[in-house]
């Protein structure tokens, strides 16, 4: 019996590493970053009621919740945001990594070419996006209503991660209709964990100290 449980064990063990496998692949991320690697310094303010161990625990995507990280560049935002996603696969979940500025060129590539419905169709079983480096880049009025309405369409549903170097105040400044940004901050912030980062890029000190 003991023999047949650690065969059965193992064999379980060895399917959920090939799933994790096999969905962080599915997941793009850009680099192999890793919540291990991640140092959680002093520069990350956390909302009331939002804890390191909370947002690590992945709760937020069981609920359906969101998570927004804002701060200036290189202070850690895209790797936390790999983390938690690279930790999702592990744990069973679907999750899509992408840069903003090509979700909206493929959402209006899949406009052009009546595709947009398969487009949305793709990402019917995911269960948590990744949309990194919510920025500086304008989109057009139609590049900004599709990314909108696909969020919208996501809100409450599914589990987002954003990462901007913009408080909401300035989103402004990415979409063209001021209204629609406004509908976008006002869904965020009802679903969302918002946590900012205070200080300098570790780029930058990563950078000084070799100097040095
Ligand atoms: N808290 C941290 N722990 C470990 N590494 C970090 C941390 N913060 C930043 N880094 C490292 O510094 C580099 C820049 O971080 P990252 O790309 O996540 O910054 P970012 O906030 O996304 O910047 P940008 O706004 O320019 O996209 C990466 O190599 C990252 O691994
Ligand atoms: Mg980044």
């Amino acid at each position: 019996m003991q023999y047949l449980n650690d065969l059965f064990d193992e064999e379980h063990k060895l399917r959920e590493q090939t799933k994790s496998i096999r969905l962080i692949k599915k997941a793009k991320f850009l680099d192999k970053k890793n919540l291990h690697t991640y140092e959680w310094t002093e520069q990350i303010r956390f909302p009331p009621h939002t804890s390191k161990e909370e947002i690590c625990s992945l709760s937020f995507i069981e609920k359906g919740e969101s998570v927004v990280l804002v701060g200036s560049p290189g202070t850690g935002k895209t790797h936390l945001a790999t983390g938690l996603g690279r930790k999702a696969c592990e744990n069973g979940y679907e999750v899509r990594f992408y840069r903003v500025a090509h979700l909206v060129e493929e959402l209006e590539q899949a406009l052009r070419l009546s595709k947009l419905s398969a487009f949305r169709k793709k990402l019917e079983k995911v269960d948590l996006i990744i949309l990194n480096e919510m920025s500086y880049l304008p989109f057009s009025k139609e590049g900004s209503e599709l990314l909108l309405q696909l969020i919208s369409e996501f809100y409450e549903q599914k589990s987002l991660i954003i990462t901007s170097n913009l408080e909401f105040s300035q989103w402004n400044r990415i979409f063209v209709d001021s209204r629609l940004t406004a509908a976008l901050v006002d869904r965020l912030n009802h679903h969302a964990h918002i946590i900012s980062y205070q200080g300098e890029s570790c780029r930058l000190t990563n950078a000084l100290s070799k100097r040095k």
